[in-house]
C-alpha cells in the first residue's frame, strides 16, 4: 500500500511533518514496514483541505489530531 503525504507549503504549514512522523511511528509499531510505503509529494491541488494524504491514489484530508484515526480506519483496516 502506498501512502503519500503532501509536503507542499500549505500542507507543511498545517502539519505534514508531524503527520509523517506519527505515521512512521504507527507503521513501525504495527510492524507494517514491508506493507506500507510512506512517501512525500508536492502540492496535490487540495490545499484548502490539507493536509492532503493519498492512500493508493485515494485522497484524504488529515490533521495532526486525526492521524491516529486515519491510520486505524484507512491503513490498518485495509492492510491486514
Ligand atoms: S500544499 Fe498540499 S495540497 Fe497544496
Amino acid at each position: 500500500m502506498k501512502v503519500t503525504i503532501c509536503i507542499g507549503s500549505s500542507c507543511h504549514l498545517k502539519g505534514s511533518r508531524p503527520i509523517i512522523e506519527q505515521l512512521q511511528d504507527l507503521v513501525n509499531e504495527h510492524n507494517l514496514q514491508d506493507k506500507v510505503e510512506l512517501s512525500g509529494a508536492f502540492c496535490m491541488q487540495n490545499c484548502v483541505n490539507g493536509v492532503s494524504v493519498t492512500v493508493d491514489g485515494e485522497l484524504f484530508s488529515v490533521k495532526p489530531e486525526t492521524v491516529k484515526d486515519f491510520f486505524e480506519t484507512q491503513i490498518l483496516e485495509t492492510v491486514k
